[in-house]
């Protein structure tokens, strides 16, 4: 494999100053509401660490995992959504909250999986909007950025479980 390098693409102050207008936004959609963020594990940790502490609001934390499974260890196969069991979700109003929303497939899945199990309404979160053309029939309600369709890490998003912990977002890419 050639050498990788990481392109800055969102900067960690551009992250602190989207957050507010997406936590007021939440804000204002979920007041008097019976709240329930649910965290999409692992790429949502530094997103959601950072958005509940600026929406000023009362709400219960859970978290879920979503995975897919193909026949091969790559290929993106079947979805689960892990954790869900122990929810109580019935008729409370869920916010789905991921780090991205690539063909939009992982969180379609996860929204119809809470209605499903009778959640009152169902909204989702992601940090970055992938600019990808896409048949997965939902939109991320809440965005902080769109993205053009590259592989990025950093602030939750991982490479093969690393660079989570960058506070910038960039491009990982060969070269
Ligand atoms: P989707 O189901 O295609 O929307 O994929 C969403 C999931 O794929 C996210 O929750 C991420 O885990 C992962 N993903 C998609 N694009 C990226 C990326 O550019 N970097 C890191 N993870 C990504
Ligand atoms: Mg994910």
């Amino acid at each position: 494999m050639d050498a990788t390098y990481l392109r800055p693409l969102i900067t960690q102050e551009e992250i602190a100053h989207e957050l507010k207008k997406v936590a007021s936004q939440i804000k204002n959609d979920y007041r008097g509401k019976d709240l329930v963020i649910v965290m999409v594990l692992k790429g949502a940790v530094c997103l959601v660490a950072d958005l509940i502490r600026e929406i000023d609001l009362p709400f219960a934390l859970e978290t879920v995992q979503c995975s897919s499974y193909g026949a091969r260890g790559t290929e993106r196969g079947e979805l689960q959504v892990i954790g869900l069991d122990r929810l109580h979700i019935h008729n409370r109003d869920c916010l789905i909250v991921d780090d991205i929303f690539d063909s939009g497939r992982t969180l379609a899945f996860a929204k119809a999986s809470f209605e499903t199990r009778g959640a009152a309404r169902v909204l989702t979160c992601v940090l970055v909007d992938k600019q990808v053309p896409r048949a997965a029939g939902i939109v991320p309600d809440f965005v902080g950025f769109t993205c053009p369709p590259v592989f990025v890490v950093g602030y939750g998003l991982d490479y093969r479980n690393r660079y989570r912990e960058l506070p910038f977002i960039g491009e990982l890419a060969e070269g």
